[in-house]
């Protein structure tokens, strides 16, 4: 699998990492542990490297799968979490408060059965705390050895000046595949001048991008995605239907699936370090960790961007 080095750190990471927001049991409706761990295990046989949780991921929930499926794997992965929002029952709240990060890391450590934290990131920003009161607390929690580097996520450009400015800042984790592509206007130029990494999630938005629902899917009990991933419904639903079906053609070219299309698109674009898929299954992660292990061509990419530009721009 190709891997690419963040610039400025020592951390080499696979195109495909593996993300674990289903694992937290509590956003992508049922998820059984053993399947989470056969999947991260599945993974990381298959060559993956980086894997992405967050203590919002199930309130903590997934961290503590991820702290399972990785004993006796530790110094083969590198391990990326979050800190800055806080779940209560039915809410995501964005606390970026020193107290609440000091709390935090030490919850995240434990839960990860680590001593450290590979990439520590700042969730989202948090309006009500100003920033500099966050770098302090994270000042500290690096200098104790907690966490090697540190990146942050759904961050303007501006909002990465004033971290750049108090601390070094290695990557950005932004929403990014064939249907959101709003990191293209600045954000993606903001990171390559600026030697940042782009470690990019949302590649199948939530599935959708797998070809997989032949209808707008209606998601059991406890699954939410289609709150946050914004497809599921008319008009954008008919739109992203036209994208599949070149996606399908690519696909059956290569001898491909629709997943992995999808995937390999987004790990061939502009600034791209790594792409973050989730995965429910053994079978997922290693379809998923095999995205990248072929070449779209030049054709395949001009034949997708077209039926992109005439669907979804
Ligand atoms: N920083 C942030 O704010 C943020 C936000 C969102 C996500 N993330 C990170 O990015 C990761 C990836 O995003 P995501 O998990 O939200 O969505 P995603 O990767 O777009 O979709 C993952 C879901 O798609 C389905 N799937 C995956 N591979 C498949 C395959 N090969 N065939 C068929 N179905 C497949 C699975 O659900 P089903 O089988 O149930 O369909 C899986 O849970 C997250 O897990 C998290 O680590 C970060």
């Amino acid at each position: 699998m190709f891997i690419r080095r963040i610039h400025n750190t020592d951390l080499s990471v696979t195109a495909v990492g593996l993300g674990t927001w289903a694992m937290g049991n509590d956003f992508f409706g049922h998820v059984d542990d053993s399947e989470s761990i056969y999947a991260l295990r599945a993974g990381i046989d298959a060559g993956i490297n980086l894997i992405d949780t967050a203590p919002a991921y199930g309130a903590g929930h997934a961290e503590e799968v991820v702290g399972k499926a990785i004993k006796g794997y530790r110094d083969q992965v590198v391990v990326a979490t979050k800190c800055g929002i806080v779940r209560t029952k039915d809410d995501f709240i964005k606390n970026l408060k020193p107290e609440s990060v000091m709390k935090e890391i030490d919850d995240s450590l434990r839960r990860l059965n680590t001593d450290y934290i590979d990439l520590y990131q700042l969730h989202w920003p948090d309006p009500n705390t100003p920033i500099e009161e966050t770098l302090e607390a994270i000042e500290k929690i690096k200098k104790a050895g907690k966490f090697r580097y540190l990146g942050v996520s759904n961050f303007t450009p501006e909002q990465m000046d004033e971290v750049r400015k108090i601390t070094p800042l290695v990557s950005l984790q932004p929403q990014y595949s064939m249907l959101e592509r709003s990191i293209e206007k600045n954000v993606v130029s903001y990171c390559q001048e600026n030697g940042l990494g782009i470690i990019s999630y949302g590649t199948l938005a939530g599935g959708l991008l797998t070809g997989k629902f032949k209808q707008i899917p209606a998601f059991k009990e406890g699954d939410f995605r289609d709150k946050f991933y914004d497809y599921y419904h008319e008009p954008e639903w008919s739109k992203v239907q036209e994208v599949i079906k070149v996606l399908k053609s690519v696909a059956r070219d290569h001898n491909k699936t629709v997943a992995q299309v999808a995937i390999n698109w987004t790990f061939s674009q502009l600034g791209v370090t790594s792409v973050l898929v989730g995965a429910k299954s053994d079978k997922q992660a290693r379809e998923n960790a095999e995205a990248c292990s072929f070449t779209l061509t030049l054709d395949d990419l001009q034949k997708i961007n077209k039926a992109i530009r005439e669907n979804l721009d």
